[in-house]
């Protein structure tokens, strides 16, 4: 597009403040300018003064789960039918690490983050370690994805490189590039990051598989003969991943997916449910509950609502292939938002000050077919690495993995 093009198409959008410093840029900067609008999806900031175009709810109601006493009685089985898949090569990993780990305040890759006390020991070590006990059991490599951004993609790459990939195998090693979306002010206006540059953002993890197919990664993974994804995020470091255990009953359930769950700690827990909406799985956000969801009983006097998801699931890969061109809502967040000013001055805000719009690897689950709720113990899996102190913190983190008996 050119400017005139662009001007036309920005001012129906209610965008031209994009063009502000225009004038004032070199040739090379107006270039960049203009395409960097023509890849913004410019329907994104509309959903502001369209609400209904976000997510709507059906009618929710509880989902049970596979609970530590079921599993414990089938663990042998399991895990039989879980080795043999990953012996197979039948099972790869995705990791999710394009977020920015705002809360964390750190501004390198999450993953790069160092736990350690004593020692060094970086959150991707930790994620890499636990593959390695699902391997020296197996004895076979388990492929591994890693979805990153535009923003810190060379700066992962670079970190495994250093550290020699922790000792995994570089061949089963792949990085893909997530999308990305605009960022806006209060009143739905993308803010600019530069005079030339508007502020993007990674778009939520729930675009993963697509990316992950227009990487190319679905051929690379086909060669293994990879069947199933499992799906996990960067900040949880206990977390197993590729788990014969959870692999083996998700398999012998004949679910297409499988979601690993905990038993809800308190019922206001900020955590997500996983639930079954107008009969299909899908997960409520805790800020979407009902009291009545929160507080309802079952028969034995537990929470009708009590499994909550820890961002680690499982999904077979030809079911993914049928709803790969699904559309998945928008989910608008609340974010801090540095930027320019209207005097072109810059602005580091230490309030939310605007909006990101995300696609969430949640939404995946609403579109399966079913969805097998998997429960673990959350002392033993749940370590995620959110703030730097109170809940979900390194501090938290580094009890659970001391207790776990890490070395810090
Ligand atoms: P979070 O919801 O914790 O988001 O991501 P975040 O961006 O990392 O952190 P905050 O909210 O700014 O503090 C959960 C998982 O999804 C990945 C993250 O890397 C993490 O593993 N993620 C998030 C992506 O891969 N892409 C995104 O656009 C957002």
């Amino acid at each position: 597009m050119n400017y005139e093009e662009t001007k036309a198409l920005l001012e129906e959008k209610g965008q031209l403040q994009l063009l502000k410093y225009y004038d004032e840029l070199s040739e090379d900067e107006k270039s960049e300018l203009l395409k960097s609008i023509e890849l913004i999806d410019l329907s994104l900031p509309e959903i502001l003064s369209n609400p209904e175009l976000s997510n709507k709810r059906g009618v929710i109601e509880p989902l049970d789960a596979v609970t530590l006493g079921d599993i414990e009685k089938n663990r042998d089985e399991y895990e039989k039918i879980g080795i043999e898949a990953l012996k197979q090569e039948k099972v790869g990993a995705i990791l999710l690490a394009g977020g920015q780990g705002t809360r964390l305040g750190y501004d390198k890759p999450k993953g790069t983050f160092n736990v350690g006390i004593n020692k060094d020991l970086y959150i991707f070590q930790c994620l890499i370690n636990n593959m390695m006990d699902v391997v020296n059991v197996t004895g076979a490599w388990i492929p591994l994805a890693i979805m990153t951004s535009d923003i810190n993609n060379a700066d992962t790459i670079a970190f495994f490189e250093e550290h020699d990939y922790f000792g995994y195998n570089k061949d089963y090693v792949f990085f893909f590039i997530q999308d990305m979306a605009p960022a806006t002010d209060r009143d739905g206006k993308i803010y600019l990051a530069t005079k030339s540059k508007p502020v993007m953002s990674p778009n939520g993890n729930g675009g993963w598989y697509t990316s992950f197919v227009n990487a190319g990664l679905l051929e690379e993974f086909d060669k293994f003969g990879v069947e199933w994804l499992n799906v996990f995020a960067v900040d949880n470091v206990l977390q197993r991943i590729a788990d014969p255990c959870f692999v083996g009953a998700t398999i012998k359930s004949g679910c297409v997916g499988g979601a690993k769950v905990v038993s809800k700690a308190f019922p206001e827990e900020k955590v997500g449910l996983l639930c079954i909406e107008d009969g299909k799985p899908s997960i409520v956000e805790y800020y979407e509950m009902t009291d009545e969801m929160m507080y309802s009983k079952d028969e034995n006097g537990r929470p009708l609502y009590n499994y909550g998801v820890i961002l680690n699931y499982i999904f077979r890969v030809d079911e993914l292939n049928r709803i790969i061109n699904e559309k998945l809502p928008i989910h608008v967040v609340e974010k801090k938002i540095p930027h320019i000013d209207e005097n072109g001055e810059q602005v580091n805000p230490t309030e939310p000050n605007g909006f990101k719009f995300e696609m969430l690897v949640l939404d995946l689950i609403h579109l399966m077919k079913d969805c097998l709720s998997y429960e673990v113990d959350r002392r033993k899996e749940f370590a995620p690495i959110k703030n730097l102190a109170g809940v979900d913190s390194l501090e938290s983190a580094r009890e659970l993995l001391a207790e776990n008996g890490v070395e810090l």
